[in-house]
């Protein structure tokens, strides 16, 4: 059960939530029958297997197995625990949740506390930037690059001062404990005795998450030269930042990627607040690393096409290319648009203008036709191993094709560069479709961590599918079941609830079950138990039926289990002579398989 937020509170906020609309946030949804369906943001796919059902506000995912009700669907989707998922969808819905009687684990909070002092340290150097002598060069310095200052607001843009303990003195000053700083990331113990901050004489761009939090900071250097350190350094690893997973400046172009349903990709913080002022609103970076699978799903959701911008120089670069064919996987429509040879999206704005910038966007390359123009120029196609290699290195891409018709589409345009027979070149296609393609096998690598697996047998499932469906039938249950007839102690605990709450309640809820569970695996389980149309709406004798099969099923399987631990015993019983022993186990035996045969519950 959830600790710390009374449970009537938690029904008033998941009365006042509706799914359909929750996750209509995050992706489109299309009605097909009863439910609405659409692409899922657990797992990377191209067809819609996530299936929403308005009804019993619960989701499941036929692909991966995601499922549960609105706060599942916000932990998951915000990466939240339970009580922060519950505060979230409180805010959104205008519930208000009392803070907390007990003291909670300090873990529990201490994101909350990280965003807090992230947040203070932006005002700190948006303060510095704008106030201070050296912080006012700094701000020359952006105004002279063209960045407005309405602009520089709207990003938060700051200062970070040059002296080693600028903004650790201020934190200190309202209260920070120095160990909060530290897990923050903004200052480091010093090796010997006290604290330095980690950003010194730096322009801040404060590194928003998609819900407006300062998650971390992007700190460019302002003097070029070693010992001035990195020209960018970003904030380290804390509980709230985590660079792969998140995108420069998507809580401010949100609203026009799903708009247009595009989102360009970018390489800089720069390239980005340029884009945005100059109405370019659908713009987002990564944070100086290759793509990441997490970064791409964060971009589908919103996003039905990603163009790729990047500095032309790191085009050809290995980390890019693997970088695109992960957005790809992640089941966008990927388009690279190629920026002159010295430019990125910050100088070609402002040296050619925001309307030829969309021009280049618009006239993106789809990725294969890319991809196609880049192999040509990499390999000598007049010789054998030159096409040889330009062959190993697209039947990778050919197999990770959206649908057949792209694939047939470049397959014939490789075998017309190439001057080979298409036919050739689909045979090769058809002797590795066999293997996993390597992108595919990223894509499976990067699946969320798996809990520990639920082995529900079928008869279970059909159990507590039925169970929730009428608490009649719950009771049905109740009378004819053992639990130790089951052998999964989380399936047990799940059936043991349901009967807490058929005791309880008029109207058996599978949300409110959902609600006492946090292990996913479980409630996985109750979705898919009340989801899977085979089990739904079934004739109140026909369940009967069903149920008291089910529960027999599980019995005689018991007792086999039961028989076949007896007779190995008994055998080891009989090698050793001990015949008292022997005759026991024969009677216990002769029980058993009395009840299997005897229809125990007549
Ligand atoms: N980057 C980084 N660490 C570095 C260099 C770059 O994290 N040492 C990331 C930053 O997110 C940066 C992006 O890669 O914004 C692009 O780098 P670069 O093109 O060098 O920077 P610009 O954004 O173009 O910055 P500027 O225009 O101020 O030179
Ligand atoms: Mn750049």
């Amino acid at each position: 059960m959830p600790q710390g937020i009374p449970e009537e509170i938690i029904d008033e906020i998941r009365q006042r939530t509706d799914l359909v609309g929750l996750v209509g946030e995050y992706l489109k949804l299309e009605r097909r029958g009863k439910n609405m369906v659409g692409l899922c943001p657990f797992h990377s796919e191209k067809t819609p297997s996530f299936s929403v059902s308005p009804d019993k506000q619960l989701f499941h995912c036929f692909g991966c197995g995601a499922s549960g009700n609105v706060f599942s669907l916000i932990m998951q989707m915000e990466k939240l625990t339970f009580p922060e998922a519950a505060r979230f969808l409180g805010r959104r819905s205008g519930v208000n949740i009392p803070e907390r009687r007990s003291v909670s684990p300090a873990e529990d909070d201490l994101k909350e506390r990280v965003f807090k002092l992230n947040h203070l340290a932006a005002r700190f150097y948006a303060y510095c930037l704008h106030n201070t002598t050296p912080g006012k060069n700094a701000l020359e310095y952006l105004l002279k690059r063209g960045i407005k200052q309405e602009t520089i607001e709207l990003f938060m843009l700051g200062y970070a001062p040059a002296d080693w303990t600028g903004f650790f003195n201020f934190a200190r000053k309202k209260g920070v404990s120095p160990d909060l700083m530290v897990q923050g990331g903004l200052v480091s113990p010093g090796r010997e005795k006290g604290h330095y901050d980690r950003f010194r004489n730096r322009l801040m761009f404060p590194i928003a998450n998609i819900s407006g939090n300062v998650a971390g900071f992007g700190g460019r250097a302002l003097e070029e030269g070693e010992k001035n350190g990195p020209k960018y350094l970003n904030s380290p690893e804390t509980p709230v930042f985590d660079k792969g997973s998140m995108l420069y400046g998507l809580n401010l172009a949100r609203e026009e990627i799903r708009r247009s349903k595009k989102a360009i990709v970018m390489e800089g913080y720069t390239d980005v607040i340029t884009a945005f002022q100059a109405g370019i609103r659908n713009a987002v970076a990564s944070l100086g690393t290759a793509l990441t699978a997490e970064q791409g799903r964060l971009l589908r959701y919103q996003a039905e096409t990603a163009v790729t911008a990047y500095d032309s120089d790191s085009a050809g670069e290995a980390a890019t290319w693997r970088g695109l064919a992960i957005l790809q996987a992640s089941g966008c429509l990927v388009q690279v648009a190629v920026l002159p040879e010295g430019s990125d999206p910050d100088s070609y704005i402002r040296q050619y203008g925001p309307e030829s910038f969309v021009k280049l966007i618009d006239n993106a390359s789809p990725l294969m036709e890319y991809r196609l123009q880049q192999l040509k120029r990499r390999f000598n196609l007049a010789s054998d191993q030159g096409r040889i290699n330009y062959i190993e290195e697209l039947m990778p891409f050919l197999m990770a094709a959206v649908n057949q018709v792209e694939q047939d589409f470049y397959l014939k345009r490789a075998s017309e560069e190439l001057g080979v027979n298409e036919e050739a070149l689909r045979s090769e296609l058809k002797k590795r479709r066999g293997r996993s393609g390597r992108y595919r096998e990223q894509e499976k690598k990067e699946q969320p961590d798996e809990q520990e697996k639920i082995t529900a047998r079928p008869e279970e499932k059909t159990i507590i599918s039925l169970m929730l469906q009428s608490k009649e039938i719950a009771e049905e249950a109740r009378n004819l079941l053992q639990l130790e007839f089951i052998e999964d102690p989380k399936i047990r605990e799940v059936i043991e609830e349901i009967w807490d709450l058929s005791a309880g309640e008029t109207v058996l809820s599978a949300e409110k079950l959902l609600n006492r569970f946090e292990d996913q695996e479980i409630i996985k389980l109750i979705t898919e138990a009340v989801t899977k149309p085979l089990w739904q709406d079934l004739p109140p004798l026909v369940a009967k039926r069903n149920i008291e099969d089910s529960i027999k099923k599980l019995h005689k399987n018991w007792v086999n289990k039961k028989l076949r631990v007896l007779r190995k015993k008994r055998e080891s019983y009989e090698a050793q002579g001990l015949l008292d022993e022997v005759n026991k186990l024969l009677l216990e035996e002769q029980e058993l398989l009395f009840k299997k045969d005897g229809d125990p519950y007549r």
